[in-house]
């Protein structure tokens, strides 16, 4: 079996090493891939004309996946599926992982996720949503007046990251609505917005496979829980990143949260998308505010997370082919997943500056002996493989996030030292990371 795996991050390094391990498959191309999914056993990139999210780049992946016989295509980001690259596949009979155009609304559009919430009675924040500017700036006028609460702003459309503003207060929810909403600094995703109650509590996220389609009852399989640390420095400190480090499973998120969840965000989560006739055979990410054992939803994201994939692939002790084709065929129930005892640690290593400006091109070097040693894996984000390098390695830096360690351990403390000894056998200029992903060295 051929495989495509379309994206260029380190969740796709992840999946494209994952579904590679399965003896089903000959052949994964990573389109356009990075430095590390280029030299995976098995794996080969694939160039795209344009961006994936194009016309162009992805009439190019469908013509490809005809003519080379590709089995199944796994889509990592958002851009695609949000852009009805499902819809393209289908139509040509090709199989291809994630919800249709109309299903990928529940992360491109907020204005449609929040009011699909709150139709079918999802847990989550309590919200309004605005297509005008004054009155968006009216709501939040009356809600600085009765509260010192802060005022969550979200953008509606998809935003890179820069769509969500915290305004602690009047004033700065002032500037980013005018921003949004007249000045136009997000373009077409900021012309409406979701005004939302700020939440406390830790964040979870929770991965799941998903097998809807039109008049059959569906399906929603949650992995087991992750959790990402978005802030650039320790301590939760800084500002909000891709993502600087994933942990798997989560001690804190407990059996009755779980059980919260599964009652009031999966499964009326599952019966607003069957009663909508959406066609969902994809992956779904729920973004949750947890405070003891209450979950909110704050977000769906309709494809898995990074770095929250590189942290679960580890722990995976099955088969990732035939969970898509469970996916596909609309067997979920029949698949049980078998999860590995034990944690994993995954930090991010990124370059001095990110989340704002930053050089590339700095060599990466990289002591494979003493890596090897710590049993973790190493998923590359950001840097692209060079022809006769200066370094053994062979990789140059080339993003802001750079690479991922994960790492396996017995418990969470054990995989901490794992991952960290992992990231003291890597080296590049300007490298930087959190020393607190999941338990924090073990000294504090
Ligand atoms: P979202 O894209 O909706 O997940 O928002 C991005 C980030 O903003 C989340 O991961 C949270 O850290 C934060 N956030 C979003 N909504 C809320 C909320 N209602 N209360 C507190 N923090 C929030
Ligand atoms: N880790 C958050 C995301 O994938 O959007």
């Amino acid at each position: 079996m051929k495989l495509l795996v379309i994206g260029s991050g380190g969740r796709e390094h992840a999946l494209a090493w994952k579904l590679a391990q399965s003896e089903r498959i000959k052949r994964v191309y990573v389109a356009p891939g990075n430095g590390g999914t280029g030299t995976e056993s098995k794996c080969e990139n694939l160039p795209v004309p344009g961006t994936i999210g194009s016309v162009e780049g992805q009439q190019a992946l469908c013509t490809f996946a005809r003519q080379q016989g590709i089995a199944l295509t796994v889509v990592g980001p958002e851009a695609p599926l949000t852009a009805g690259i499902v819809d393209r596949f289908r139509a040509e009979g090709l199989a291809i992982i994630g919800p249709d155009k109309n299903a990928a609304r529940l992360e491109g559009s907020k204005v449609f996720s929040k009011s699909f919430m709150e139709k079918y009675g999802v847990s989550t924040a309590q919200s309004r949503s605005f297509a005008e500017y004054t009155q968006a700036l009216a709501y939040a006028a009356e809600h600085f007046k009765q509260t010192d609460q802060p005022l969550v702003i979200k953008a509606d459309g998809l935003a890179g990251g820069k769509g969500v503003i915290i305004a602690q207060q009047y004033a700065e929810a002032a500037i980013t609505l005018a921003a949004f909403m007249k000045e136009g600094s997000l373009g077409a995703a900021g012309k409406a917005v979701v005004l939302e109650a700020f939440l406390v509590g830790r964040e979870v996220s929770v991965l799941a496979a998903v097998s809807v389609v039109p008049g059959k009852p569906g399906r929603i399989l949650p992995f087991i829980a992750a959790r990402d640390h978005k802030r650039r420095f320790e301590g939760d400190q800084g500002p909000n990143t891709g993502g600087m480090g994933a942990i798997a499973p989560v001690p804190d998120f407990s059996e009755a949260a779980a059980e919260h969840f599964r009652r009031f965000i999966l499964e009326p989560s599952l019966r607003g998308m069957e009663q909508e006739g959406m066609d969902y055979r994809g992956f779904l990410f729920f973004g949750l505010m947890v405070q003891d054992t209450f979950c909110s939803l704050l977000e769906y994201n309709v494809r898995l997370g990074d770095p929250e994939t590189q942290a679960l692939v580890p722990l995976m002790d099955f088969d990732l082919t035939q969970l898509c084709d469970a996916i596909l065929t609309g067997t979920l129930q029949d698949f049980s997943f078998r999860w590995k005892a034990g944690a994993v640690c995954a930090p991010v290593a990124v370059a001095t500056g990110y989340p704002g400006s930053y050089q590339t091109g700095y060599p990466i070097s990289l002591d494979q002996e003493r890596f090897s040693q710590t049993g973790a894996l190493l998923f590359i984000a950001g840097a692209e493989k060079k022809q006769n390098p200066e370094e053994d390695s062979g990789l140059y830096t080339a993003g802001g996030r750079v690479l991922g360690v994960s790492a396996w351990g017995k418990d969470p403390e054990d995989a901490w030292e794992r991952a960290y000894r992992g990231m003291g056998a890597i080296s590049f200029e300007g490298m930087a990371f959190r020393t607190d992903i999941g338990c924090g060295p073990p000294h504090l």
